[in-house]
C-alpha cells in the first residue's frame, strides 16, 4: 500500500517528484473521453519508469495466441486495445541539452488531476546538467464535448538564463504494446505529413486493418524557424525559438485523433484536419470552457458526496471520474475494458465485468440510452456467442458468450477460464433482468432481451447433465468467480444463477408472447425456437443439484470446497498474502482461499430470495476464507455486510473498493487503474450504506451512515426523476431535482417525491 496522493475532495494530487512511483501516477492521473485516452505520461522527454500509454476505443489487435500445449477449441488470438500513436511529445532542448526530469534536479513538482474540470495539470521547476533552471506550467484535457479533441498548454519560464532552444511538437505513431506476444509491432504506416500547414500520420493496424489518424497543430510565443521532420511512422515539427529570462513562453498543441471506426479510409486524413482545424480556431481557452462546463453537468447527474471524511470523498470522486471518462454509451459497438484507457493489461477488451459490476452506474447517473447501448452490444454479438459455443461443440443455438472479447469472438486461452468460467453467460442473462427491473421498459425483452435469454437458457440446457446417482441435474467441470479452485464440479453460484436464468426466460418468453405476439413469432423464427424446449428447462430447473450443508447451513461453493483445510484468512502469516505473489498454482488450488465473492456474488445477485439470516451465515462463513485478489471483491463484501448489519466491515470494505488504486492496495495500479471495479465502489455507496433496491418498480432505500461520515448524499436517475438522496445523523431525506411526482420505499414506507 503507498500512501504518497495528498488527500482532497476534488483533486488527485502528487506534490512531489516520484520516479519510482511515475508509472502509478501515470495509471491515476489518465484521461479518457470515451473515444480515446491515456495515461498521463510527461511531454517532455523521459528517460525514467514510464509506461507510454495512448488508446483509441474499439481499435485492437489479434495477437497470435501464445500458449504451452495447444487444445483444441482455444482462440487463435488474444485481442488487444493497442497502444496507439501519441500525440502528446513537447521535447524541449536547450543549447543541446534535452529536458529530461529523471536528468534534471526537480523541485516544486506537482501533478494534479482535477476531477471537477477533467484537466490534467503539471508544474515543476527544474535545473538541468548544466545549471539552466526553468519553470514549466502544463495543462492538457481530452475534450468530452468534442471527442476526437485534445488539447495542451504548455508554458516554459527560463529562471536564470537566455538562449535558444528547440521545441519538437510531435507525432509518434511508432508505438509498441509492452504486452505483445511475439515482440511485434502492430502498426503500419499509410500517410505521414509534415508541411506549412499540416502535421499528421495516418497508421493501420496489421491483420484488422483499423486505421488511426493523428493530427496536430502547434502555435508558439515566438520562433525564428520551423522546420518539418519526417521519420518512419512519425512527424513533427521543430521550431527554433528564443526563451528569455523570467519571460513565458507558451506553446499550444491541439490534437484530432479519429478512426476508420466512423470515418471511411478515402476521407479519414482530410476529416481529421477539419476536426482539428475547428477546434484551433476556436482556441484553447474556448476548449477548456466547455470541458469545464461538461463536466459540471457529468457531476450534476453523478455526484456522490461525503462529508466528514476526505480520503472516501476522493476515492468516489476518482471512481465516478475513471468511469465517466471511459464509457459514454455514445457507440454500441464500445465496452469498458477493465483498465480502460490506463493502461494495457487485460487486452482492453469486454469481460463479465462490464454486466455484473458497471451496469448499475450507467443505468442509475445517465441517461437510459447508456445502458442500453451496453445491453445492445451484447445482442449484436449473439451470432458469435452462438459460433462460440458450437466451436464447444454444443448445437441448436445455444450461446456461450466469451470471458474476453473485442468483437464477439472468444478471445481467452486459459482452459480453465475460457471453457470453464462460463458463469459469464449468468451475468449477462442477469443484466436484462436488472435493466427491466431498473426501468420497467419490458419492450426491451421483444426487442432484443429474449433473444440472448434463448441463446443462453439453450447453453444451460446442453451444459448440465442428469446425475443417476444423484437423480438431479449437474454441472460438472466448471470454475466460479472464484478462480483459485479450477474444473470444480457444482459451482453453487454457477448452477444457482442458471437456474434463475432459465426462469426468467420462460417468464419472458410468456409476456412477450402475451403482450408482443408479432415479436414472438419474428423471434421464433430468427432463433427457430419450439416452445417444447422449455420443458427440459422447467425440468432442470426442478432438479438442478444445489449444494448444501445441513451442518453450518450453508450452500456449498462446489463438490469438495468442505473437505478443504478450513483455515481462516486471519490465520496466514500477512508475509504470504497476495497469496497468488507467494504460492505456487498448486498449493492455491488446494487452499480453501477464495479469490472473489463466489457464493456471495450469487446471493448478491439474488438476494430478494433469501432471508437475512441465511445471507449473514454465508456470509460469515465464506468471508473469512476470501483474499479479496480480485478487484471484484470487495464491493460485493460491502454491499452484503452492510444490508446483515456488519457496518465496520461494510466501512472497511467501502475504503478498500475506493481507494484501491489511489493507495495501490494490490501492488499493481502502475499496469493501470482497475476501472470496472470502480462501478462497484459506486455500488458501495448507492446499494451498500444507501440500501438501494428496486422493490416493485420503485426505488427503495434503507440507507446506514458510517459513524466516521456526517452524511452522504447521492444522486439517482430513475425513470423520468432525477432524485437527489441525503443520509445525515438526522435521516434520510429524498429530494426530486428533475421529473415529476413519484413513490419511493424509505425504511420500508412508501412516500411520495
Ligand atoms: C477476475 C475476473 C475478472 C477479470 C477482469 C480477474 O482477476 O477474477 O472475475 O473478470 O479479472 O477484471
Amino acid at each position: 500500500m503507498k500512501n504518497y496522493i495528498k488527500h482532497d475532495p476534488w483533486k488527485i494530487i502528487e506534490d512531489k517528484f516520484n520516479p519510482d512511483y511515475n508509472k502509478i501516477s501515470e495509471s491515476i492521473c489518465s484521461l479518457g473521453n470515451g473515444k480515446f485516452g491515456q495515461r498521463a505520461n510527461f511531454e517532455e522527454s523521459f528517460s525514467g519508469k514510464t509506461l507510454q500509454g495512448n488508446y483509441v476505443s474499439g481499435v485492437y489487435y489479434p495477437d497470435k495466441t501464445r500458449v504451452g500445449w495447444w487444445k483444441n477449441g482455444y482462440p487463435e488470438y488474444f485481442a488487444k486495445m493497442l497502444n496507439a500513436p501519441d500525440w502528446t511529445g513537447i521535447k524541449i532542448n536547450i543549447e543541446g541539452e534535452e529536458l529530461d526530469l529523471a536528468k534534471c534536479k526537480v523541485e516544486n513538482f506537482s501533478r494534479v488531476l482535477d476531477m471537477k474540470r477533467g484537466v490534467l495539470e503539471r508544474k515543476f521547476t527544474a535545473e538541468t546538467q548544466s545549471g539552466k533552471r526553468l519553470e514549466v506550467f502544463s495543462t492538457r484535457f481530452l475534450s468530452i464535448v468534442r471527442d476526437e479533441n485534445a488539447a495542451i498548454k504548455y508554458t516554459i519560464l527560463p529562471k536564470n538564463f537566455s538562449s535558444k532552444a528547440e521545441i519538437l511538437s510531435e507525432v509518434d505513431a511508432d508505438i509498441k504494446n509492452e504486452d505483445s506476444n511475439y515482440d511485434e509491432k502492430f502498426w503500419t504506416e499509410i500517410e505521414k505529413v509534415s508541411d506549412e500547414n499540416n502535421t499528421f500520420v495516418t497508421a493501420e493496424t496489421k491483420k484488422t486493418f483499423f486505421q488511426v489518424c493523428t493530427a496536430i497543430k502547434t502555435t508558439l510565443t515566438n520562433f525564428s524557424k520551423a522546420e518539418n521532420i519526417l521519420k518512419e511512422k512519425y512527424a513533427a515539427k521543430k521550431y527554433t525559438v528564443q526563451l528569455t529570462e523570467n519571460q513565458p513562453f507558451t506553446v499550444y498543441k491541439y490534437a484530432a485523433v479519429t478512426s476508420t471506426m466512423y470515418y471511411d479510409k478515402t476521407e479519414i486524413s482530410k476529416k481529421t484536419l477539419e476536426v482539428l482545424e475547428k477546434a484551433f480556431n476556436d482556441g484553447f481557452e474556448t476548449l477548456l470552457k466547455e470541458q469545464e462546463n461538461a463536466w459540471e453537468e457529468k457531476w450534476r447527474e453523478s455526484d456522490i458526496i461525503i462529508d466528514g471524511d476526505v480520503a472516501a470523498q476522493q476515492g468516489i470522486h476518482f471512481n465516478i471520474f475513471q468511469l465517466n471518462q471511459t464509457y459514454t454509451g455514445r457507440d454500441e459497438r464500445l465496452n469498458i475494458g477493465p483498465k480502460g484507457f490506463t493502461g494495457e493489461k487485460y487486452g482492453g477488451t469486454t469481460y463479465w465485468d462490464t454486466e455484473a459490476y458497471c451496469l448499475p452506474f450507467y443505468l442509475a447517473t445517465a441517461d437510459k440510452k447508456v445502458a442500453h447501448s451496453l445491453l445492445v452490444y451484447r445482442w449484436k454479438h449473439l451470432k458469435k456467442a452462438i459460433e462460440n459455443a458450437e466451436k464447444l461443440g454444443f448445437t441448436g443455438g445455444a450461446a456461450l458468450y466469451p470471458m474476453v472479447t473485442a468483437n464477439g469472438e472468444e478471445c481467452h486461452n486459459e482452459w480453465e477460464i475460457t471453457f470453464e468460467e462460463i458463469h459469464r453467460n449468468a451475468a449477462i442473462a442477469n443484466a436484462v433482468r436488472i435493466y427491466i427491473d431498473y426501468t420497467g421498459e419490458k419492450k426491451y425483452l421483444a426487442d432484443y432481451g429474449l433473444e440472448v435469454l434463448i441463446g443462453i437458457s439453450r447453453f444451460w440446457a446442453q451444459r448440465v447433465n442428469w446425475s443417476a446417482d444423484k437423480e438431479k441435474y449437474v454441472m460438472l467441470g466448471v470454475t466460479g468467480p472464484n478462480e483459485y479452485e479450477n474444473n470444480v464440479n457444482n459451482n453453487w453460484y454457477t448452477s444457482y444463477s442458471a437456474v434463475q436464468n432459465l426462469k426468467y426466460t420462460i417468464q419472458a418468453i410468456n409476456f412477450v408472447k402475451e403482450n408482443y405476439p408479432q415479436d414472438f413469432e419474428r423471434i421464433k423464427k430468427v432463433c427457430s425456437f419450439n416452445e417444447s424446449e422449455t420443458e427440459k428447462w422447467q425440468d432442470i430447473i426442478e432438479k438442478m443439484y444445489l449444494g448444501y450443508d445441513e451442518k453450518r447451513k450453508v450452500f456449498i461453493q462446489n463438490d469438495g470446497f468442505l473437505d478443504k483445510e478450513l483455515i481462516p484468512v486471519s490465520e496466514l502469516d500477512p508475509k504470504v498474502r497476495p497469496i497468488n505473489q507467494h504460492w505456487s498454482w498448486d498449493r492455491i488450488l488446494r487452499s480453501c482461499y477464495i479469490k472473489q465473492a463466489d457464493v456471495l456474488q450469487g446471493i448478491y445477485f439474488f438476494e430478494n430470495n433469501f432471508d437475512v439470516e441465511t445471507i449473514k451465515r454465508n456470509f460469515e462463513f465464506y468471508e473469512q476464507f476470501t483474499v479479496h485478489e480480485s478487484s471484484l471483491s470487495s464491493c460485493i463484501h460491502n454491499i452484503l455486510a452492510a444490508k446483515v448489519g456488519l457496518y465496520d466491515k461494510a466501512y472497511q470494505y467501502y475504503l478498500n473498493a475506493s481507494r484501491l488504486d489511489l493507495d495501490d492496495y494490490n501492488n499493481d495500479t502502475c499496469d493501470g487503474c482497475h476501472i470496472t471495479s470502480m462501478g462497484g465502489t459506486w455500488m458501495t455507496i448507492v446499494q451498500g450504506f444507501g440500501g438501494m433496491r428496486i422493490k416493485d418498480g420503485m426505488l427503495s432505500f434503507k440507507a446506514v451512515l458510517p459513524e466516521k461520515w456526517n452524511s452522504y448524499s447521492f444522486q439517482i436517475r430513475h425513470k423520468d426523476n432525477v432524485l437527489k438522496i441525503n443520509v445525515s445523523k438526522s435521516g434520510t431525506q429524498i429530494e426530486r431535482l428533475e421529473g415529476s411526482e413519484c413513490q419511493v420505499i424509505v425504511d420500508g414506507k412508501v412516500i411520495k417525491v
